[in-house]
């Protein structure tokens, strides 16, 4: 795999109107592996968050409004990094603005304004989106790697949880066309091209995302327990896992360590144009995230098990932290044309990451 593109996002001058855009993130397959060191598979898509940003010499408050919040944050330029202080923020949106900016250390304050598309609380990454939008409007430096690496930390801080790295790095780094393969612990990511004969849909299963933050610390904690008793996850094998005399922790381990080897059987078989494949490792990809992990909901489940019913199909699941949200289908264009009516659902195209204007 090749490393991230380095030195992608320079400092420009410190006092012009900067305009940033980052996407949100569909990840195909890969989930809750990311925060054990793992792989997934995310795009980004065409639906993101633009912050636009006025610095202004002596102001010392962020102050930004949103299209799709209605109430405005004030943050001090020079927030603590402290998580428990960032946990008090109100409105709970200002809380990752805190956590990027006390993370980016901008210069000074100023003014600014955010724009989404991409539906909140729906498990495409608006956090994400935000912060790596926010962080360079506000005149981050660096790396695509280092924007997302800054960002997750600005995420930690605002949710006070230990998140992965999976959506930041979607976010800053995705390629047009391409599913993104990322090995979490390296950090290093291969382009995988989409065949041309697939669609991607998101469609959303009526329930938002929500109460994630103690079941995802209890998640992290499990993972942490089974590999006290294995070793890594990443390098443990199912047999070894099967050996964990904890049922709960044997579970959760075999969701963890199955789900890296259908990651890559799924890029095998994407690079070979093996839809129906990568489809099925899909399906298995539900059961486990469900049965094994327990962050699906019935709404999801029934949601995913419609849709892998539907013709042209190839497969479908829940994407991202679970517990509502979307679930994420491949299937031949056109194949759920007139199916999705009573849904909120998007077709989504795979874009670029993020980027100033
Ligand atoms: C959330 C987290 C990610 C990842 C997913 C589950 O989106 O922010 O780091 O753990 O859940 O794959």
């Amino acid at each position: 795999m090749g490393m991230a593109e380095a030195s992608d996002y320079n400092t420009r001058h410190s006092f012009e109107t900067r305009t940033a855009h980052a996407p949100g993130r569909v990840n195909l397959i890969g989930d809750h592996t990311d925060y054990t060191g793992g792989f997934a598979m995310p795009i980004a898509i065409q639906l993101g968050t633009e912050v636009t940003w006025l610095p202004e010499a002596g102001s010392d408050a962020i102050e930004l409004s949103s299209s799709t919040e209605p109430e405005s944050t004030s943050v001090p330029f020079d927030v603590v990094a402290d998580a428990d202080e960032i946990a008090m923020i109100l409105p709970e949106w200002c809380r990752y603005v805190a956590g990027v900016v006390a993370t980016i250390n901008p210069a000074c304050g100023g003014k600014g304004i955010v724009v989404a598309d991409l539906p909140a609380r729906a498990g495409l990454s608006s956090s994400a989106s935000l912060e790596v939008a926010l962080a360079l409007a506000l005149g981050f430096a660096g790396s695509r790697q280092e924007l997302a690496l800054s960002c997750q930390g600005g995420e930690m801080l605002a949710t006070g949880v230990a998140t992965g790295i999976l959506d930041q790095m979607a976010v800053a780094s995705a390629r047009a066309g391409h599913a993104m393969l990322m090995d979490c612990s390296s950090l290093e990511v291969r382009h995988v091209a989409l065949p041309p004969d697939v669609q991607i849909v998101a469609v959303h299963c009526g329930v938002a995302r929500s109460v994630t933050a103690s079941a995802y610390a209890e998640r992290v904690r499990q993972c942490d327990v089974a590999a006290g008793i294995v070793g890594p996850l990443r390098t443990a094998s199912v047999s070894e896992v099967d050996r964990i005399g904890n049922q709960l922790i044997r579970r959760r381990a075999r969701h963890v360590v199955s789900e890296n080897a259908r990651v890559l059987a799924f890029a095998a078989a994407l690079e070979s144009g093996d839809l129906k494949e990568a489809g099925n490792l899909m399906n298995q990809s539900h059961l486990s995230l469900s049965n094994d992990y327990e962050v699906s909901i019935e709404e999801l489940d029934q949601l995913v098990s419609w849709l892998q019913g539907i013709d042209g199909v190839f497969g479908a699941r829940m994407t991202g932290a679970g517990f509502g949200g979307c679930a994420v289908a491949i299937s031949r264009p056109g194949a759920l044309r007139g199916r999705l009516q009573s849904h909120r659902y998007w077709i989504v195209r795979a874009c670029e990451g993020a980027r100033v204007r």
